[in-house]
């Protein structure tokens, strides 16, 4: 099905805009929305169809904004409310859809309902609104339960009445308890101002976690799951049934006002059960991280695309595809690094672009860049000090966009040292010095955008897999569109048709090692 003006998502390509590490605007060498409102000419030139903004709300910065104190302002590092509604005014005005994230599960232990909890009575009504219990043992001296914090360590801290406090994340991170009433009235009065300010739409945060088992039971033991692992049964974390009234909940607001649309970050691999976030009445999509976390190999992409497909037919949904995000080991990394890690990462781009449905791209996949390397000094994720330092965490795959220059901070920033430090030798990665060359990775996104948006062989949801020599991908769209994709040892032959695109040179007429073509059939 085409996608409308109600619908515009269903094909959309999304960028995903981490803002601290995206433009600096105030020259505090945190980026901003004064930065995302300067580099839209970069975005348009891209092709993108809409931004996802990470969160730029009030927020101590226990986990870089996923922790907030307040979900209906704007973080002073960030801006003002009057530089939002002046980002959203010229992207709106540019044709570009604006996302903003939405952090239902937990708030900020700066967030005032958590200062009145802490301040009041074990039992007392503030207490009510998170999850606070007695513990464990004689003197309850123990945890409620058995649950370990997504990043290291129990996911409950005591306080100093003596009870316990539930958080899946940082202990910052206070999780609220969605079945009193405040707190889902809340999170709706917080989708409506910014539906009423304009935007497009959200991406949900931990979006299969806002519900817990009554009884808070422990979960099967395992080993740490590490950061965002696959929540399958036994982890009582994740994944109640009761989240489903959640999102019927956010559902039934954001059909009041036609056109916008909600993501959801739901880590869960079964098929049928992230399926279920995508029925009628609840997400119109949820991330697929499938392609996030396979191996350059042609069985186990094949198996994550399968499986993302398997997921969404019969729901309304289109699939919706990641390569890399602010949470993950960038793609260029994780396919080898260097020469290599790059043509792959350039091939993969072809393969996520060609598939039907809804693409997200990474701030600074369309750069190629990889992870760095940080020094124990630099690090800032809650994770490497929660792990007791034997977790790096994600800073490496979070450092800022370079955008011309020959040394740091490569225009992003008027200041060299940035929140995070970036590395010497990322002037071949700027966008300036890749902006006119017609073999950087910017000018195959550029292309590749362009004919997503313009050629009809891109259209169509059907995808029928094609015979392909041993170590390949071949599949072709119902429009016509033919992508291979060579994982194998050797080059191989290319298919016949009307060459499109290709992620290297295909002029002699075969497909290289770690390549992607697309042709029209
Ligand atoms: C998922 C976000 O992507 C991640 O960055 C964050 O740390 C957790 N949720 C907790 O909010």
């Amino acid at each position: 099905m085409p996608s409308t003006d109600l619908d515009w998502w269903r094909d959309a390509v999304f960028y995903q805009v981490y803002i601290r590490s995206f433009a600096d605007g105030n020259g505090d060498g945190v980026g901003d929305l004064a930065g995302i409102r300067a580099r839209l000419p970069h975005l348009i030139d891209l092709g993108v169809d809409a931004l996802w903004i990470t969160p730029f709300y009030p927020s101590p910065m226990a986990d870089h904004g996923y922790d907030v104190a307040d979900p209906r302002d704007v973080e002073p590092t960030f801006g003002d409310l009057a530089a939002f509604d002046a980002l959203l005014a010229d992207a709106h005005a540019a044709g570009l859809r604006v996302t903003v994230d939405l952090v239902p599960n937990h708030t900020s232990h700066a967030h005032e309902w958590f200062e009145a909890a802490l301040a009041a009575a074990p039992g007392s009504p503030e207490r009510a609104r998170y999850l606070f219990r007695d513990g464990r043992g004689s003197d309850g001296a123990e945890p409620p339960n058995n649950w370990p914090s997504v990043f290291g360590g129990p996911a409950w801290t005591r306080v100093p009445d003596g009870q316990w406090y539930l958080h899946l994340f940082a202990p910052e991170q206070p999780d609220l308890d969605f079945t009193h009433p405040e707190v889902l009235a809340d999170l709706e009065e917080t989708m409506r101002f910014w539906l009423d300010r304009g935007v497009d739409g959200f991406r949900i945060d931990v979006a299969h976690g806002m519900a817990k088992p009554s009884g808070l039971p422990d979960m099967l033991p395992m080993e740490d799951t590490g950061l965002l692992a696959d929540h399958g049964p036994g982890d009582h974390r994740f994944d109640d049934d009761g989240v489903h009234e959640v999102h019927r909940r956010i559902r039934r607001v954001l059909d009041e006002y036609p056109g916008r649309m909600a993501v959801g970050e739901v880590w869960v691999s079964d098929d049928d059960r992230l399926a279920q976030y995508l029925r009628p009445d609840e997400l119109q999509l949820a991330f697929n991280f499938k392609l996030l976390t396979a191996e350059w190999d042609a069985e186990d992409l094949r198996t994550a695309i399968e499986h993302s497909l398997a997921t969404v037919e019969g729901t309304p949904a289109p699939a919706c595809w990641v390569l890399s995000n602010h949470d993950r080991p960038r793609h260029v990394t994780r396919y080898g690094d260097g020469i290599v890690g790059t043509r792959r990462a350039r091939a993969a781009a072809l393969l996520q672009l060609a598939l039907p449905g809804v693409a997200y791209v990474y701030n600074g996949d369309e750069l190629g860049l990889p992870d760095v390397d940080l020094p124990d000094e630099a690090l800032q994720d809650p994770i490497w000090e929660r792990s007791g330092r034997t977790e790096r965490g994600r800073d490496a795959c979070r450092i800022p966009v370079p955008w011309s220059g020959d040394e740091p901070s490569y225009g992003f920033s008027s200041r060299r040292d940035t929140w995070l430090p970036m590395p010497e030798g990322w002037d071949r990665l700027t966008v300036a010095a890749q902006a006119d060359d017609d073999a950087s990775m910017l000018s195959l996104y550029r292309r590749a955008l362009e004919l997503r948006r313009t050629s009809s062989a891109l259209r169509g949801d059907g995808l029928e897999w094609l015979p392909a020599p041993a170590g390949c991908l071949a599949f072709r769209r119902s429009g016509g569109l033919v992508c291979l994709v060579n994982l194998s040892a050797d080059d191989v032959p290319l298919p016949e048709g009307e060459l499109l695109l290709a992620s290297t040179d295909v002029s002699d007429g075969v497909l290289p090692v770690d390549a992607a073509v697309w042709l029209r059939a």
